[in-house]
């Protein structure tokens, strides 16, 4: 998708009252949900949504100790996470197709996530959870070093323009926190429909230590790094848009190797 510009900075002077704000992958946009999210918020997200301490602003994550996902969910299981859920098109059907698994998903935008939870319930999804919230932060601070199996980062906002670049979600400190934060053997699967961001994502994840490209063989013309279309992976409004437009969808594989 586009991504809306960015609220232009003020150049005033900072006041010291003032909430310093990072830069994050995301824009906010209105929260008003309509009346089918209203009702599943209300219905669904004092059980699915898991509150966290904020920091300075709505979406942060303050330091604060890991969360025992285990009591979260009722169950101790295998951790799958997904960045970036949006209406959890991806993620209630690959949550569905992981019934042995905890998913915890993160998505900053209130009505994608009343969208998702409502998915949940007409779906019978149980095995997730969901943290309102940037994703960055989270796992950094809501999980144990070594404690995911697998990482989901589907169609990230691609941020096209470079002084955008920034924004972008794959960076060379994020695949270390994503590193730091699988198990051994733990995967990151990634997919996009933007040639540019796939590409910086090679660069950026071929070189990153401790993660190796699944699907890269130098060897082997076969094996490119380009990782065949996740079977598990439905076809969602983001990859329909991608490819009406002629664009080729890319997804990856990235092992945690130590
Ligand atoms: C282009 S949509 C893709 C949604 C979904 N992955 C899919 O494939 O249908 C990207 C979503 O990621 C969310 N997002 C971006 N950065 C995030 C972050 N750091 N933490 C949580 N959500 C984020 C946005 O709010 C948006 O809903």
């Amino acid at each position: 998708m586009q991504n809306p510009a960015p609220e232009t900075p003020s150049t005033a002077t900072p006041r010291p009252d003032r909430v310093h704000r990072e830069v994050v992958s995301f824009v906010r946009r209105s929260a008003r949900m309509n009346a089918s999210q209203e009702k599943a918020w209300q219905a669904w997200h004092s059980s699915r949504v898991v509150p966290v301490a904020q920091g300075q602003t709505e979406t942060s994550v303050a330091p604060q100790p890991p969360l025992d996902w285990a009591e979260v969910f009722g169950r101790r299981a295998p951790l799958l996470v997904e960045i970036g859920s949006g209406t959890g098109e991806s993620l209630v059907s690959m949550a569905r197709q992981h019934p042995q698994a905890n998913v915890v998903a993160f998505e900053v935008f209130q009505p994608a996530v009343a969208s998702t939870l409502g998915r949940m319930a007409r779906e019978g999804v149980d095995n997730v959870r969901i943290v309102m919230a940037d994703g960055q932060q989270g796992l950094e601070h809501l999980f144990e070093p070594a404690s995911i199996s697998e990482l989901w980062l589907f169609f990230a906002d691609p941020w096209h323009k470079s002084r955008h670049h920034k924004r972008r979600l794959v960076s060379p400190e994020f695949a270390q926190l994503v590193r730091s934060r699988l198990v051994t053997d733990g995967r990151w699967r990634l997919a996009t429909d933007w040639q540019d961001y796939a590409e910086w994502m090679r660069e950026v994840l071929d070189a990153a230590p401790g993660l190796v490209n699944e699907h890269l063989d130098p060897a082997d013309p076969e094996h490119t790094g380009w990782a065949p279309r996740l079977e598990l992976r439905p076809l969602t409004k983001y990859e329909r848009k991608g490819l009406a437009a002629g664009r080729t969808i890319r997804d990856l594989t990235y092992r945690k190797t130590s």
